[in-house]
């Protein structure tokens, strides 16, 4: 790392089509914001970047379904998220947004460019394109039945009820999202970045030049590599998104994948102009370093996609590393924004008011770093009560209490340790080392657990040297004890902060503690005799099992409800849709049953005379075990009465009549509520 000038940290742009939730944090942002205060608190040259990403297929759909412009649905989620990112302390430099005019400019420039060069091949294809709409439609918006499971609403790029991933043309019996039209085949053309022409380039750079990379990260680039790549599509038919800067690209906006990850340098630039910098040599010097972070179903785009357009310009610099992290799952299911099974920030907030690090800390302990994980609320109450307030704030709080006990909250002057053990001076010796080499490996868990050892060597140390009772009898023994327990507070400030920054600005407000950079960590001199400690105040409070249990009432309310709308669905699927004119060849009227009475020899059936103010008919109806026939003489009921005419057990039934049926399994007439409709109303 030492060989680095600066470094440009990015965090994965996040879609502004809902909230960001605990599997977001975990993922990306939690690590991220932890490399980049370690860096700066290492005085590094560090720019973190981040914004909303705010075009792709998903926005207008969500957009579509509330019955709102996307810029709209873009607007509300940027300024939650923006929020809910400032609220857990996540330190960007920057939070940009793709909507934002500089980006606009930024990725069409570099499209225009990669044009002029030839980087693009231009192919003719054919896609799905709805009449009705007037426009092609992208997977998402074609909706079919899965050939693999049978699933009547099944995407075209993906079937969510079995997971099998689709292309279009595999879905049975294909319909448009849009107007619900039978989509037709039509030629468009696009321009392709020959993925194939990188791949020699891309086995060297990554698979010889970057072995160092996680074990979940190369292995997947490993397997793209593998298998071949092709050529990819970098624009669109849509009209949400930068346009195509070319001619002849009317309708056609970039594709969200070659505009997103250019966002990073537009908002490099957004920063620069707020902050009278230069952009380029965060994104086209060789002594910076360029990092994502990401979760894993980003690799191919920023490993192999995003790296080959960098490449193509010949102007900027490649990724040094892309560490990206497996999924969290909350309480054993997949996080899933449409079943509301999550955890969600600003939510949490709410309930937890002022505790963001005990959040962060239960998602750096768990971080996805190398297997998907779990999230339980269980394991955070435990790890806030049994290490936050236990191990942390335990150690913090006996060393600030005792010190102002026994020495008015001065630190006492340290003298020699007697027969005491150095192993807390020792382990204090070798913290800095290991957590630093922990993070520079992004092995966050392994760093957080470091930091902890040292407070356990702390509250070690205070549990065998025993200064309440030794103030009697040997105050210079307990004043070396105090002097060296604040010390440890000391460098617990300064090695926490990353992971902690609320808690440790706490208490470098009740050490009263100088501006320390990582460097002076290690040092039992941080806090020289004689200074004066700040007012002290509790770090970290117990949770309670009430709030736990709250949390957990609130999923099961949540997968409860999901239980329920899944069962539903399942009772009454869908038949398949039609189109208006299809409804129009029903002709149902009102009707009016004049005669009624028992088929012989059936069990079910009644023959109903209906006059249906045209004619009088004769109807066989299944209703004969919910009705007795004189109860119907004058009921208004639903005649359809085009259906072809149909003899059962020697009569001719002449029309249907309408019924529903409740949950017991009772038939119903449908009939007009009130009003002067009598016999021959048409329904339409
Ligand atoms: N919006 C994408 C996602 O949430 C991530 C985009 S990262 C970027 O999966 F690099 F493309 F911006
Ligand atoms: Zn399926």
């Amino acid at each position: 790392m030492s060989q680095f000038k600066r470094h440009t940290i990015t965090a994965a742009l996040p879609y502004t089509n809902g909230p960001v939730h605990i599997g977001h944090l975990a993922g990306v942002y939690v690590p991220s914001d932890i490399y980049a205060r370690y860096l700066r608190s290492r005085k590094k040259d560090v720019l973190f970047v981040c914004g909303s990403d705010e075009h792709g297929v998903a926005i207008t759909l969500r957009a579509r379904k509330e019955g709102v412009t996307p810029q709209e649905i873009v607007d509300k989620y940027h300024a939650l998220i923006r929020d809910s990112f400032h609220d857990f302390g996540i330190s960007f430099d920057i939070y940009s947004r793709t909507s934002a005019p500089v980006h606009h400019e930024t990725s069409a420039e570099i499209f225009r460019n990669l044009y002029e060069q030839g980087a693009f091949i231009e192919i003719e294809s054919e896609q799905y394109y709805d009449e009705e709409a007037g426009q092609f439609l992208a997977d998402r918006y074609i909706i079919g039945t899965c050939p693999n499971c049978g699933f009547d609403n099944a995407y075209g790029d993906q079937c969510e009820k079995c997971g099998t991933s689709l292309s279009p043309s595999e879905l049975i019996s294909p319909r448009s999202a849009l107007s619900g039209a039978q989509p037709v085949k039509k030629t468009t053309r696009h321009w392709y970045l020959p993925m194939d022409e990188y791949e020699n380039w891309l086995r060297q750079w990554i698979l010889e030049g970057h072995k160092e990379w996680k074990a979940n990260v190369y292995g997947q680039c490993k397997s793209w590599l593998d298998n071949g790549l092709q050529p990819r599509a970098m624009t669109r038919d849509l009209d949400w998104g930068v346009k195509v800067p070319v001619e002849g690209a009317e309708g056609k906006v970039l594709y969200v994948w070659f505009d997103a990850p250019i966002g990073y340098i537009s908002a490099t630039k957004e920063w620069a102009d707020k902050n009278g910098k230069d952009w380029k040599p965060y994104w086209q010097d060789e002594e910076t370093r360029l990092i994502h972070f990401i979760g894993k179903d980003n690799i191919v785009f920023h490993c192999i996609i995003f790296p080959s357009i960098l490449k193509a310009t010949g102007e900027y610099i490649l990724p040094d590393n892309v560490p990206a992290n497996e999924f969290l799952n909350l309480e054993g299911n997949k996080i899933s924004t449409s079943k509301n099974w999550a955890v969600w920030l600003h939510e949490y907030l709410e309930e937890f008011p002022g505790k963001q690090d005990v959040l962060r800390y239960a998602l750096a302990a768990n971080m996805p770093e190398s297997k998907d994980n779990d999230f339980t609320w269980k394991d955070f109450q435990s790890r806030n009560n049994n290490e936050l307030v236990a191990i942390l704030g335990n150690f913090i709080n006996r060393s600030l209490v005792l010190t102002s006990k026994y020495f008015d909250g001065i630190i006492p002057e340290r003298g020699d340790m007697f027969d005491m053990d150095t192993e807390v001076c020792d382990a204090l010796g070798e913290a800095p080392q290991k957590i630093s080499s922990a993070l520079d490996q992004f092995r966050f868990r392994e760093g957080l657990n470091a930091l902890m050892d040292l407070a356990r060597a702390g509250n070690k140390f205070l549990a065998e040297t025993e200064p309440w009772k030794e103030i009697k009898n040997n105050p210079d023994r307990v004043k070396t004890i105090m002097n060296i327990s604040l010390q440890i507070a000391a460098n617990l400030c300064i090695l926490g902060e990353p992971f902690l920054p609320y808690s440790m600005e706490k208490l470098r407000k009740m050490l009263n503690l100088p501006e320390y950079s990582w460097e002076d960590a290690g040092s039992i001199g941080l806090l020289p005799a004689g200074h004066q400690l700040g007012k002290s105040e509790l770090m970290f409070e117990k949770i309670e099992d009430k709030a736990i249990e709250a949390q957990i009432a609130k999923l099961e309310a949540t997968r409860t409800m999901n239980e329920q709308e899944q069962t539903a669905n399942e009772l009454t699927p869908l038949k398949g849709q039609i189109v208006f004119d299809d409804f129009m060849k029903l002709d149902m009227r009102v009707g009016t049953i004049r005669e009624a009475e028992k088929m012989p020899k059936s069990k079910k059936l009644l023959k109903l005379r209906v006059d249906t103010g045209i004619d009088q008919r004769t109807i066989l109806s299944g209703i004969a075990e919910h009705f007795e026939p004189a109860d119907l003489i004058g009921r208004q009921v639903t005649v359809l009465a085009n259906l072809a005419p149909r003899k059962m057990m020697g009569i001719e039934s002449q029309g249907m009549v309408l019924m529903a049926e409740d949950p017991e399994g009772k038939l119903h007439f449908i009939n007009p509520d009130k009003g002067d409709v009598t016999e021959g109303s048409t329904i339409s």
